[in-house]
Order: structure tokens, then C-alpha cells, then sequence
């Protein structure tokens, strides 16, 4: 059977650095806790990896095989994942005085960007052979994991907040997957996922394994492959287990190395609630890492995450890059979707709306110039959301 032309060599510890073969279903780093992070051989990536060789290729985010774990062709899930637009915001720009760019995750299967990450885990799940899979979610990730699941023929399991919209629960079950509401946040659901691997069933949750990360890092592939290999000056990203942004963050680096691009960077702004910040907490208060945030409440589901695994992968990007982090108020998203949506044909989510909140902040603030660039995520589809203004 056709292998793929994946460069992957092995797996390494975001923090400590110790490396593991990654021909095995692995979560974290067995010596400090902490995320493992794919690394390719991007020397021999970059033969066939090329700006020309690109332009051939099929319009999704298996365009960048080289850089991807999946090693044999039967194991990649299809289902219309990646190379979603990016529009040049032109009405809106002209409005807010610089240039914006959106780049439209609702059109992935299951109507958001979560479609990336949960393909390709979930095709290496199959791949290394996991059995059943179990899985956290604020609601978009279930869906996501329930539908590569369904095309794998792996059983799957969700644990969803006992209040996610209706919608969410009814997609996952009607995927064929196992649905459990629980009495609480994404973090309790992720203790239950905990509890139940003695069972055999294979953790998704993001950052615990190691290749969601890959899915979402092609969003800083397409970004510059669409913009012409030229990255913007900033980008804003609704920010929740901040798994995209580190991504984005990773790709930068491979695609240097591959010579695809240069050494400059665009700023990573994380946007979140002011109803659950603790990214823009720990950026503010100058730490590492990121303490759990109490009482997380916002209408944004993907963004009430109180506590991320990554938080030290993510503030290191926002610092390095030269970026900030700030939280705007559900209010805010909210009238924010429809002015996106009235100056642009985008129904965004309420976390697509809040990169636009946080824009218009940042620009009155001067921290963008009117000359800048700007790339905003739509993480998702409004119409998953449609109850929050109906
Ligand atoms: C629509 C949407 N936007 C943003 C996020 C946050 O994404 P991340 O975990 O990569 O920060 C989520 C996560 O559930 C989501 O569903």
C-alpha cells in the first residue's frame, strides 16, 4: 500500500526536550507532564516540499504531506479539511484603517477549524491502531472527533459541559458517537476522559496528544501560502487551549527552515473572554505558566477553557513574536459578529467576532498602524451559535 511522503522522524517534549519514537499511541512526556511536539526531517521536507510543487496540489491540508505524521495513504481521513479561504476584508479594512484579512474556518467539515487537528490525530490514531477514542470538548471538538471517527470506524467517546448547546450534542450523536454531559467545564471533562483509559480508549484531548498540533499548524502554512509566502504583521487568534497558535507558531519555524519564507514573524495576539482570561493573565502578570481561571463564564464556548495545558508554548509565542494578549466582553463578540457578517458575507462564531473586537481595540489603542497587516481567525460558523442572537 502507497506510504505518504511524511518526513516525521520523531517526537519531542515541548519543555524538557526528551525524545520519543513516535511509532507508538502516546500522550504526554512521561518525564515532566508536559506536551510532545512532532519534528520532521524538513532537509529532505524541502526537496519535494517546494512554493512550484505546492501549486498542484489538492485543496486541503494534506497539500503539506512532508510535514504531516501520517505515514500510509489508507490511514488519511478525508472529509474536507483545510485550505478554507482567506478574504481580503476590503469594506471592513477601509472601515477600521488598516488591511484585514479573514481566514474562514466555518467552512471545515463540522463547520470549524477543529476539523484539522481531530483529522490528522485521528487518521494517526487508526494508523498506530487505537481501538476506541475518548475525547474533552467545549463542543466543536466532539463534533469534529465524532465525524473522523465515524469514517474510521473507530467507536467514539465525548465528554461535553452538561449546558453546550444542543446542536453540538445532537451532531456527535447522530456521528455515531457515545455522548456524556458533564456537570461542569472542558477541565472536568477532561478528568472523566482520565478515568475512563483504563478502558483502552485513546485520549484526543489537545496538546495531551501530539497531533491536533500538526492539523491546526497548516492554518500558518495556508496563511502564507496565500498570501503570496509574505506573512502579515499580525495575527489575532481566539484563544482557548491555544492550540492554533502554537501551531501557526511551530509552522513559521518549519517553513524557515525549508526556506519556504524568512525570518520575519507576525505578531500572535491572543483574544480571549473577559469572562475567562487566564492566558491574558499570566502575559500580564509576566509568568510561564497560566493558573486555572475560577468561575469561567462566556458565551463562547470554545473560549471558556479555564485551563491550558499549553499555556507555556502559548505565551512563549505571544512574547517571542512580539505580540499581546487581551480579553474583550461577550457584549462585544456578540455585536461584533454582526458587524463582520454586514461588511463581509461572513457569519462569524462568537470567537471568530472576538478577533474583531479585539482589533478594533488594538488599533484605537496605536498597536496596530494603519499600514499593518492583519489576519483574523473565524474559528467556526455562526450558524452552529444562531441561538446567541435569535
Ligand atoms: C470556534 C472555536 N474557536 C476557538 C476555540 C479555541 O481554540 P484553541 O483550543 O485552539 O485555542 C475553540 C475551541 O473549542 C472553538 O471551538
Amino acid at each position: 500500500m502507497a506510504s505518504t511522503a511524511s518526513t516525521m522522524t520523531h517526537l519531542e517534549c515541548g519543555y524538557c526536550g526528551k525524545t520519543y519514537d513516535a511509532n507508538q499511541l502516546i500522550n504526554l512526556c512521561q518525564e515532566c507532564g508536559k506536551p510532545l511536539l512532532v519534528r520532521y526531517d524538513l532537509d529532505k521536507a524541502k526537496e519535494t516540499l517546494t512554493r512550484a510543487s505546492l501549486k498542484d496540489r489538492e485543496a486541503s491540508l494534506w497539500r503539506y504531506e512532508e510535514v504531516l505524521p501520517v505515514q500510509n495513504d489508507w490511514a488519511m481521513l478525508k472529509l474536507g479539511e483545510g485550505w478554507t479561504p482567506l478574504h481580503d476584508a476590503k469594506r471592513l479594512g477601509e472601515e477600521l484603517g488598516c488591511r484585514v484579512y479573514i481566514k474562514d474556518e466555518g467552512l471545515n467539515v463540522t463547520a470549524s477549524f477543529k476539523a484539522r487537528g481531530l483529522g490528522v490525530a485521528v487518521s494517526r490514531a487508526y494508523e498506530l491502531g487505537a481501538k476506541e477514542l475518548a475525547i474533552p470538548s467545549a463542543g466543536n471538538a466532539a463534533c469534529a472527533m465524532s465525524a473522523y471517527a465515524a469514517a474510521a470506524g473507530l467507536p467514539a467517546h465525548v465528554y461535553m459541559p452538561v449546558d453546550v448547546p444542543s446542536l453540538f450534542q445532537v451532531e456527535c450523536r447522530e456521528l455515531g458517537a457515545n455522548v456524556n454531559l458533564v456537570n461542569g467545564l472542558i477541565n472536568d471533562c477532561g478528568v472523566k476522559v482520565r478515568g475512563v483509559a483504563k478502558y483502552g480508549w485513546f485520549d484526543v484531548s489537545t496538546l495531551r496528544e501530539p497531533y491536533r498540533i500538526e492539523g491546526k499548524k497548516t492554518m500558518g502554512y495556508e496563511v502564507a501560502e496565500q498570501l503570496g509566502w509574505q506573512l502579515p504583521d499580525v495575527i489575532i487568534y481566539p484563544t482557548g487551549g491555544g492550540t492554533g497558535l502554537v501551531g501557526m507558531w511551530k509552522a513559521f519555524d518549519e517553513m524557515e527552515q525549508m526556506g519556504l519564507i524568512g525570518s520575519a514573524r507576525p505578531r500572535m495576539v491572543s483574544v480571549q473572554s473577559t469572562g475567562c482570561a487566564p492566558i491574558v493573565r499570566a502575559y500580564e502578570q509576566g509568568v510561564e505558566f497560566a493558573e486555572l481561571w475560577q468561575g469561567a463564564k462566556t458565551v463562547a464556548d470554545g473560549l471558556r477553557v479555564p485551563v491550558a495545558i499549553g499555556d507555556f508554548l502559548i505565551l512563549r509565542a505571544i512574547r517571542n513574536s512580539h505580540g499581546t494578549a487581551l480579553a474583550v466582553p461577550d457584549e462585544e463578540m456578540l455585536r461584533y459578529a454582526r458587524v463582520m457578517g454586514s461588511k463581509t458575507g461572513i457569519f462569524p462564531a462568537p470567537e471568530g467576532a472576538a478577533c474583531l473586537a479585539g482589533l478594533v481595540k488594538l488599533k484605537e489603542s496605536g498597536w496596530v498602524k494603519p499600514d499593518e497587516s492583519v489576519v483574523l481567525f473565524n474559528t467556526g460558523s455562526g450558524l452552529k451559535y444562531a441561538h446567541l442572537w435569535a
